[in-house]
This record gives structure tokens, C-alpha cells and sequence, in this order.
């Protein structure tokens, strides 16, 4: 059985002229109709050392060891961060293109500045703006900008899969920054090293080897969320347990194999966590009506200031973004000490550094 989230299914569907009529391929995806979620914490465990990736599809690509030697990595660049003049000749003479198909802010702005710190030329296609609104394929965009030269093409689509169907019809390093419901592993990067550097910082600089000891509530639409599919299997791999709180509509139809335990009922948990990672309501993906309102979401569901209250006193309080304020989080929750958002987005550029060096460094920062 292949770990969850692999890249090694050879589902084909669409075919292989880049017919995009189908909104999800067969592709060993976990939450989609065709495929199961096969999760456990032995299938995490990807093998000893740092793994060599080509391409970054999944956290099941890295499994632990390169979960952790990301981790490395980042602190190395958040260091050059620092700097005045924050920049390494790393990846000079390498292009990197993005190559986003659905809207984003945070995940292609940090991948182009991260790719710029690195002293890499960066190609960014934007879908509204490109030959695809008249029509051209996937395959025959993504070929086009491979013809051009490059070394890594950092893509978002919102077809769950479409990233390991780039992987056949490119030379470069693909790089997911979100396939419709499946993954988005750089975003589930970022969140680890952001609790790994809050954990750091409490335990005034001593770096926690992982996760392990952490109970992690990941709340809210888990149905739709590539965030949590990744958060899961990166957490989880770090040994922190993870518990989803989500209404059962939101919830997948099945959790088996997740290595997760699962409630709908927030406030009975509120007590017991030490990190509370909420996700977006995606109005664009519901398709049918899930919730009664988004007011009765955010009265069961949402972190008021009064949930906030009921936390543990140290818990951390974490979103991907972009937040949807009074639905599922109050504004003046947003803007607490406790809340990492902002690191999150810093860290951002850091890690993704890190994971463009892994993938095309040669070694030396
Ligand atoms: N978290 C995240 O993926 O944000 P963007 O959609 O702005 O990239």
C-alpha cells in the first residue's frame, strides 16, 4: 500500500491530451470519490534520512526525516532573513514559475519572494491574463512554459491530482501550492516550523526534536481542506495527535485509516488542546448547502472571545488565511498575542525558501 498521498498511482483520467472537463483526477488522491485516505502513522514514516524528491506533491513525499530536514533548512534561511540585505546566490541561473490557476495571495507571493531570496529569475503566469481563457489545455500551458526553460514550476489548480499529471508532461520540478481538495503541503511546512519556532521560543531556544506531546485541534470545513489533509499527515508524522472538530456536514464521508480522532463539538475540547488551527469556510466549493448560515457556524463553531478564554492559557491559535473575520474567528481573537497568523506568513517565505533548495540546490546556502 502506498502512503497516503503518494504520487504513485497511475490514474489517467482525464486523457492525456489535457482534457479538463473532469474536475478531479484518479490519482491516489485522499477525500475525493475514487480513492480512500489510507492513513497511519507507520505509513508516515517515509524511511531513514532526508528522502532525495524531485517533485513535492504530498508531505507523504518528505514523510518524517524531510519533514525535519525542512525544518533545518528554514532556520538556515530565517537567519539570512535577518540580514540586511536578505538574499543567497543559492539557485542563481535557475527559474522558477508560478503557475496559479486559482486565486492566491500568500502562497504565490512568498514562493516568487522566497525564489527571488535565492537569487533564482522568477516567470509568473497568472490564468486570467494567459492564452488560458481562450481555451488552451493544462497540458499544452504547462508543456508551453517548460518549452521556455525552467527548473521548477510551482503550480494551484483547482482540480485535486492536476499537479501529478503536470509531473508527466514537464522536465521541471513541480511543486503543489494546492490541488482542489487534496493537499497543500508547503502550507503544512510553514505551520510546523511556526510551532516548532513558538515551542522554541518558550523553552527560551531549546528546539523540540518534533511535535511529540502536543494535542493539535484542526477546525472547521476538514471536507474541502487541502490545508488539513496536509496538516494531517504532517502533524501527525511529528507525533503531535491531532483531533478534527467540524459539524458532520463538513466532516469527510469516512475517516478511516486517518490517524485522528474526530468530534463535533468544540467546546468540550477547547480545555484539552495546546493548538487550535482553524480553517476557512470555502463558500466556492460547498456546491450544496452544508451549513444553515454562516452565523450559526460561527456561534457553534467559530473562536469567540469567550472560546478563547476557555483555551489553555498557552495555546496557540493559528488559520492559513485568508481569514474570513466573524465566521470562523472574532476579530479581536484574530489580533491577540496568541495568534500566529502573522507568523505564519512570515515564516511562509522561509520555509518555502527551503523547500526550493531541497528540490534544486546543490548543498551549499
Ligand atoms: N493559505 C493560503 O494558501 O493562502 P492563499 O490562498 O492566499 O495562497
Amino acid at each position: 500500500m502506498s502512503a497516503p498521498g503518494t504520487s504513485t498511482s497511475t490514474g489517467v483520467s482525464p486523457d492525456e491530451a489535457g482534457d479538463e472537463s473532469a474536475t478531479t483526477w484518479a490519482t491516489g488522491v485522499p477525500g475525493t470519490a475514487s480513492v480512500v485516505f489510507p492513513v497511519s502513522g507507520e505509513d508516515l514514516l517515509v524511511g531513514e534520512g532526508a528522502p532525495a524528491v524531485r517533485h513535492l506533491l504530498s508531505i507523504a513525499d518528505l514523510g518524517r526525516d524531510g519533514i525535519l530536514e525542512i525544518m533545518r533548512l528554514s532556520d538556515a534561511f530565517a537567519e539570512v532573513a535577518e540580514r540586511p540585505i536578505p538574499k543567497v546566490p543559492a539557485l542563481r541561473g535557475r527559474t522558477v514559475a508560478t503557475v496559479f490557476m486559482e486565486p492566491s495571495t500568500r502562497t504565490r507571493l512568498s514562493f516568487e519572494t522566497a525564489a527571488k531570496r535565492l537569487s533564482a529569475d522568477v516567470m509568473t503566469f497568472t490564468a486570467a491574463t494567459s492564452a488560458a481563457v481562450k481555451g488552451e489545455s493544462l497540458r499544452d500551458t504547462v508543456e508551453t512554459i517548460d518549452a521556455m526553460g525552467i527548473d521548477a514550476m510551482v503550480i494551484r489548480h483547482h482540480a485535486s491530482g492536476a499537479p501529478l499529471r503536470v509531473t508527466d508532461w514537464v522536465g521541471a520540478s513541480v511543486i503543489n501550492a494546492g490541488d482542489g481538495t487534496h493537499e497543500h503541503p508547503t502550507q503544512a511546512l510553514l505551520d510546523c516550523y511556526t510551532i516548532r519556532e513558538a515551542l522554541t521560543a518558550r523553552r527560551d531556544g531549546e528546539v523540540p526534536a518534533d511535535l511529540k506531546g502536543l494535542r493539535i485541534a484542526i477546525v472547521g470545513d476538514i471536507k474541502h481542506s487541502r490545508v488539513a489533509r496536509s496538516n494531517v499527515l504532517a502533524f501527525t508524522a511529528l507525533g503531535a495527535e491531532v483531533v478534527l472538530v467540524a459539524p458532520p456536514t463538513l466532516m469527510p464521508a469516512s475517516l478511516e485509516g486517518w490517524p485522528v480522532t474526530a468530534t463535533g463539538d468544540l467546546d468540550s475540547t477547547l480545555g484539552e488542546i495546546d493548538v487550535i488551527y482553524l480553517l476557512r469556510i470555502q463558500s466556492e466549493r460547498l456546491g450544496e448547502v452544508l451549513l444553515p448560515s454562516l452565523d450559526e457556524y460561527h456561534w457553534r463553531y467559530g473562536l469567540t472571545r469567550a472560546r478563547a478564554d476557555a483555551l489553555k492559557r498557552d495555546a496557540l491559535v493559528m488559520h492559513p488565511g485568508p481569514m474570513i473575520r466573524g465566521v470562523e474567528i472574532s476579530p479581536e481573537v484574530a489580533d491577540m498575542p496568541a495568534s500566529l497568523v502573522t507568523r505564519q506568513v512570515r515564516n511562509g517565505v522561509v520555509v518555502r525558501m527551503a523547500v526550493l533548495f531541497h528540490l534544486l540546490g546543490s548543498g551549499v546556502i
